[in-house]
């Protein structure tokens, strides 16, 4: 039986997002090590910054992550196409509050936009700490990479405090939409259950861009 290539799309871009949504969680929760005391939280931050560069199962992870990165933007960017030229009485017809809100008829604007800081921030950490490209990162007294140092300098720059937090609000507004939406695709279509989906999906969307929003600016100012 062929596969609908519209329903296998969603489905990738379903699945590879709940994957980046953990993702963001694990993230997350390793940054608040920036907010601790500077004595413990420079040792904790390089030694998780250099497990996970040098663990091998982690290193899949890794690779995992990238792949769901590129699917989710190519998928996404190609029902982004189909949707533009397809005509209005070819959408799929859906009349909910939610699929007719500002952020899911703007889902291409705001990706682009989370896409930027993406690249923008890979080349501040990723190309620098992991590809060896631009300045070379200090090393601690540990022996580990000195993340810590790369991170606190780059936010001694107001322009990318800035520039992370105001990036924070499309990505908020993108995991909300995004995770309540991927419950559906995957065939989640319990009515009181995607009722508690969208309050988690609100929850989890405020709190990823609240924290990845502030921690820039708590390290400026400490
Ligand atoms: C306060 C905000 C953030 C800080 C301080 C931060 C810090 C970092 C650092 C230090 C690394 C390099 C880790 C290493 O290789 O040792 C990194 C990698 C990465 N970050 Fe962030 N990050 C932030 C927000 C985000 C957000 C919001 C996203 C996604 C929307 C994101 C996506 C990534 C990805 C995909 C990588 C590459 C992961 C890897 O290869 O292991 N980051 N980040």
């Amino acid at each position: 039986m062929a596969v609908n290539p519209l329903f296998f799309r969603k489905t990738l871009i379903a699945g590879t997002g709940l994957f980046l949504c953990i993702f963001l969680i694990v993230h997350l929760s390793a940054n608040c090590i920036l907010l601790l005391p500077e004595a413990v939280a420079r040792g904790m931050y390089n030694s998780y910054s250099t497990t996970l560069r040098e663990s091998p199962l982690i290193k899949i992870v890794a690779y995992l992550l990238y792949l769901s990165i590129i699917l989710h933007v190519v998928y996404a960017l190609l029902i982004t196409i189909r949707n533009r030229k397809a005509k209005p009485k070819k959408y799929v017809i859906n009349n909910s509050k939610e699929n007719s809100s500002w952020t899911s008829q703007n889902m291409g604007l705001i990706g682009t936009m989370i896409l930027l800081f993406i690249v923008v921030h890979l080349a501040n950490f990723w190309a620098r700490i992991k590809l060896g490209i631009g300045e070379r990162p200090e090393i601690d007294i540990a022996g580990n990479v000195d993340v810590y140092e790369v991170t606190y300098s780059l936010f001694q720059n107001i322009y990318y405090v800035i520039f992370y937090t105001a990036l924070m609000i499309p990505l908020g507004l993108h995991l909300n939409h995004g995770l309540k939406s991927s419950f559906k695709t995957l065939g989640f279509y319990h009515k009181k259950g995607l009722k508690i989906v969208a309050k988690i999906s609100l929850i989890y969307a405020a709190i990823m861009a609240i924290g990845f929003g502030i921690i820039p600016f708590i390290v400026y100012l400490k």
